[in-house]
């Protein structure tokens, strides 16, 4: 599935510019900075295809790739919960990034992205709830395992596992991954390959 190219299609502001319902969509939702361009990367196997940066707020359209050997679209998300940028720009992304998330009858799975040193945050606890009241499915991915103070990682992998199970629909097991390192890289892409087939 990833050995062939993905490419970048089109970055998008607004519904409209979304390309047709024509494909398996999956998307990467998180904060900003959890590190979701950084995933789409590294399970692409490159580390120019979406652009990241140490500075939360760099993806700031929904951003669509194409895998040129299957029928697969991935969409990298702009964050939430940033307060930084003009408040303007905050709603416009909050609503694109709802209306995408609840509204896209392609779309498969919303890969929901938690920093391993944090555990899920009240803005990611809605996001699920949201999802899940659109009957969307949606798996949490924990990123950043490698961090140095990620000791009390198996803490947190945990408690989220808690907090999942005890959610009103059943969702795939949590995942611990790191862009960095390559862990669970492996996992995610089975996962992925699985949503194909089914
Ligand atoms: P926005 O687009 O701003 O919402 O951020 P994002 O979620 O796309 O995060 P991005 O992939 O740009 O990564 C944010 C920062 O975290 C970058 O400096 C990355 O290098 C770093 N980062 C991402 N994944 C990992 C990881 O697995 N390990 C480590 N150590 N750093 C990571
Ligand atoms: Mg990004």
């Amino acid at each position: 599935l990833f050995a062939r190219p993905i490419v970048f299609v089109k970055g998008c502001v607004r519904l409209a510019d979304l390309p047709p319902m024509d494909r398996v969509e999956i998307a990467f939702a998180g904060r900003s900075n959890v590190g979701k361009s950084s995933l789409i990367n590294a399970l692409c196997g490159t580390s120019s295809l979406a652009r990241t940066s140490n500075t939360p707020g760099r993806t700031q359209e929904l951003n669509i790739f194409e895998s040129q050997s299957e029928e697969l679209r991935i969409v990298d998300m702009p964050g939430y919960g940033y307060a930084k940028a003009p408040e303007p720009k905050v709603k416009a992304w909050t609503q694109l990034i709802h209306q995408y998330l609840t509204g896209r009858a392609t779309l498969r799975r919303v890969y929901v992205l938690i920093d391993s040193r944090h555990g899920p945050k009240d803005n990611d606890i809605s996001v699920m709830n949201e999802l899940d009241r659109a009957a969307v499915s949606y798996q949490v991915v924990l990123t950043k395992a490698d961090k140095p103070l990620s000791k009390d990682v198996e803490k947190v992998v945990a408690m989220t596992r808690a907090a999942i199970a005890k959610r009103p629909a059943a969702h795939p097991e949590v995942l611990l991954t790191s862009s960095e390192k390559g862990e669970g890289l492996k996992e995610l892409r089975t996962e992925i390959a699985m949503l194909l087939e089914s």
